[in-house]
Formats: C-alpha cells, sequence, structure tokens
C-alpha cells in the first residue's frame, strides 16, 4: 500500500477500505507517513468527505491508535457528557455534580480552552489548589469513592487525534463534518463511558454555523456511538451568543455555582436541565427526560448538586470556601470597565465568536498552546439577544489586569453588538434532539 495512492483516491472521490484508513492512521501515529502527506490527505477528505461507513471505520482507527480505559470496576453504568465547544460554556461544572448526585458514576476527561472556545480544565483550575492532573489510580479511586473524578486527558488516549487535530488547526481543515465526528467521537470511545451525551454546539461561536450541518454532525455521531455498543444522545443547542453571562474561568465558576444553587441565567439554567435530563435516563436513573427534569430539579433545591460539586473540589485539592463563598475566595481581576450602550432598542446580536475573541485578548484564553492565561479575566453581559436597552446604558462589564489589548479588544465587541429598533425575538438554547 502507497500512501500517494491512497490520497489519489479520495482525491478523485474514491472510497477509503478500512484497511487503508487503518494504514494511514497507524503509519501517521508512528510517525512513518509525513505530516505533508496527511495534511494533502485531509484536504482532499475536507472537499470530498467521507461517508458514514467511513467516518465509523476512522473513529474506530483512531480510538484503536493508544490506550483505551476500562471503567468495569466502576459498578453503574458510566455516563460522559461532550460539548464541540463554544464560548461561555460552563455546562460541565453544573452537570457533572448534579448528574453525580443521582448516583451516576462521572468519570470525566476534559480539555483546556483554545482560540476564542473556553475549556473545563482551566475554569476549574481558577479555583485555588484545584488539581486537574491524576495518575490513573487516583481518578478511579474517587470515582468509586465519592462517584466523581474529573481530569485532564491522561495516558495515551487516541494519540491519532492529539496529532490530526494539530495539522487540522493549521490546515483549514477543522470544520469538517467527518473529521469532527471521528475526532470528538474517538476520544469518547477510549476513554470508556458506556453512555454518551453530546451537546453539538450551532451558530456563530461553534464550528458548525447551520442547522443542517449541526443535525448531520449529530446524527453521524450518534450512529458512531451506537455502532460501536456505547448508547449515545445528541442535544443541539444555541451558540449564536455566549451561554450565560460570563466568559472567563473564574467568572464562569462563579456563574456555575450560581445556577447549581438554582439561580443562574435562564439560559444556562435551560440547558444544562436539559442535558442532565437525559443523562439521568442514559444513566437508567430516569425512565423519561420529564422525570429526568423533575429529578433535575429536586437535585437542585435539596441543595444535593451544590454538596456533590463541594465534594468534589474538596476531593481534588480545591479550597471548598470557593464553592461557599466565590467572590471572595475565586481570583478577581483588578481592573474593571464598563462598556455602555451607543444607542437605544433591541439587543439584535452579540456574536459569540467575537465576544470569546475579546476575552481571550483580555487574557482569559490563549491563542497558542503555549500562553499563560488570567484566570480571572473575562467580559460579563448584562444584556442578551432580544433585551431592550436604553442609549448610555451597561451592557458588559470586561474584568481585566492585561492593559495591553484592552482597546482592540473593546472594538471587537461593540462590533459585535448590533441594536436595533424593533423588538427581537429571545432565541431558543435547546434546538434539537438526535436520538438515531
Ligand atoms: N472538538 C474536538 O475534540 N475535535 C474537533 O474536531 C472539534 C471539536
Amino acid at each position: 500500500m502507497r500512501m500517494y495512492d491512497i490520497i489519489k483516491k479520495k482525491r478523485d472521490g474514491g472510497r477509503f477500505t478500512g484497511q487503508e484508513i487503518r494504514y494511514f492512521i497507524d503509519g501517521y501515529v508512528k510517525d512513518r507517513i509525513p505530516d505533508y502527506q496527511i495534511s494533502a490527505l485531509l484536504m482532499a477528505i475536507y472537499f470530498r468527505g467521507m461517508d458514514e461507513e467511513e467516518t465509523v471505520l476512522l473513529t474506530e482507527a483512531m480510538a484503536a491508535s493508544g490506550e483505551q480505559l476500562c471503567l468495569a470496576e466502576i459498578p453503574g453504568i458510566t455516563v460522559d457528557k461532550h460539548s464541540t465547544g463554544g464560548v461561555g460554556d460552563k455546562t460541565s461544572l453544573v452537570i457533572v455534580p448534579l448528574v453525580a448526585a443521582s448516583g451516576i458514576p462521572v468519570a470525566k476527561m476534559s480539555g483546556r480552552g483554545l482560540g476564542h472556545t473556553g475549556g473545563t480544565i482551566d475554569k476549574l483550575e481558577a479555583i485555588p489548589g484545584f488539581k486537574t492532573e491524576m495518575t490513573m489510580k487516583e481518578f478511579m479511586r474517587s470515582v468509586k469513592r465519592i462517584g466523581i473524578a474529573l481530569t485532564g486527558q491522561t495516558g495515551n488516549l487516541a494519540p491519532a487525534d492529539k496529532k490530526l487535530y494539530a495539522l487540522r488547526d493549521v490546515t483549514a481543515t477543522v470544520d469538517n463534518v467527518s473529521l469532527i465526528a471521528s475526532s470528538i467521537m474517538s476520544k469518547k470511545i477510549a476513554s470508556g463511558a458506556g453512555r454518551i451525551l453530546l451537546d453539538v454546539k450551532v451558530g456563530s461561536g461553534a464550528f458548525i454555523k447551520d442547522m443542517e450541518q449541526a443535525r448531520k454532525l449529530a446524527s453521524i455521531m450518534v450512529k458512531i456511538g451506537n455502532a460501536v455498543g456505547r448508547k449515545t444522545v445528541a442535544v443541539i443547542s444555541d451558540m449564536e451568543q455566549p451561554l450565560g453571562y460570563a466568559v472567563g474561568n473564574a467568572l464562569e465558576v462563579r456563574e456555575a455555582i450560581d445556577t447549581l444553587k438554582g439561580q443562574g441565567p435562564e439560559d444556562l439554567r435551560q440547558l444544562c436541565r436539559e442535558l442532565a435530563a437525559v443523562m439521568l435516563v442514559l444513566g437508567e436513573k430516569a425512565a423519561d427526560t420529564e422525570q429526568g427534569r423533575e429529578m433535575v430539579d429536586a437535585l437542585i433545591a435539596s441543595g444535593k448538586a451544590m454538596n456533590k460539586f463541594k465534594e468534589f473540589v474538596e476531593n481534588q485539592g480545591g479550597n471548598p470556601m470557593a464553592v461557599e463563598d466565590p467572590e471572595h475566595i475565586l481570583p478577581r481581576a483588578g481592573k474593571i470597565y464598563e462598556v455602555k450602550a451607543s444607542s437605544g432598542g433591541y439587543i439584535s446580536r452579540i456574536s459569540a465568536e467575537a465576544v470569546g475573541r475579546s476575552a481571550m485578548m483580555l487574557g482569559a484564553g490563549r491563542a497558542t498552546k503555549e500562553d499563560t492565561i488570567d484566570l480571572s479575566a473575562g467580559i460579563v453581559l448584562n444584556k442578551k439577544i432580544g433585551d431592550a436597552v436604553e442609549k448610555g446604558e451597561k451592557i458588559a462589564c470586561f474584568h481585566y489586569n492585561r492593559t495591553e489589548n484592552i482597546r482592540e479588544a473593546l472594538d471587537l465587541f461593540k462590533q459585535s453588538v448590533e441594536i436595533c429598533e424593533q423588538p427581537v425575538e429571545k432565541r431558543e438554547t435547546v434546538k434539537d434532539y438526535i436520538y438515531k
């Protein structure tokens, strides 16, 4: 088999066999095939696409490219959750303890933020003392003891995805349905959960910008999960504007704590309620999503979800006082700047991507993997799409310490917001459910 022939086959619109897929994945992981040939292959896939069977085969080959975790020693049905990435997306901080409080074991591996999107690991590191690195032994022991552990990617899980993702990032081949689906599902399969809930984001702040593509991505991921015996459900949710009000690590932890207390922004509460309800069904704690929603409400109202969050923070070395008194214990930026509306009317646009990029310029995110982030920095919105606003009213607060990019961040933020004279409908947060 020659790499040249495999590239040419896809360039000319052909279909890969399983043998060809395993050949290039294995060869790339073992450094036998160079980046320039895989780059050409990725571009051919980008333009020619892959069908469902090829996508399943690619996912299986990527999942098998390294270690695969076995969670069989954990009693009960393990349920994992993955978001395709967005701005202000702190749902994992809310639903992981919530679902664990119901008795479903949660053994979760999460990532860091890159570019305009945030990552759960960075957010948790805003809690003083919180350890996001655990050995496999510590990770399993925690899940068995308190029913919850969350760590960065440990071990050598899906190394093919690590290499391919880095290459896609610099060859403009990220936003392809088959490549996103195989990237996400290979990691989920390798990390061992029995059942999987996917939160597929759609809109300006997401990789996928329209509903048709979002449905296609959700449906192929659900098919892949089910094909390998991991029952999978996807929820499609809005990422046209940031989720909730807070964007930035410590700011988002504060908002997640409010939400666990039954407060918090309406869109975030609603999405967390739906995602957690589906997880309760997947974990066989609820008969249907209606019962799941009732259980979610009860776990929040009784304080059980909040207590589980506190136990989880303490177990991973974090200061539990951060949960009781986030205002004083979480890092706070030294400077706050209020952004005011230039005219009155109704908010018709707050581009999630632009807000994410502005927050990144304030220090809340990294442009490259080597950048250090300011955990206290970010943006707190005061308005969402559909809200009425008066001229001169506060629409957002910038929290920052670093001043070098403030002007650029402000210009970008202002361009991202549009105000019109006519009333504007509020956006729907949950857009669709994909079961097969
Ligand atoms: N998240 C991933 O893990 N992979 C992708 O390709 C896109 C989002």
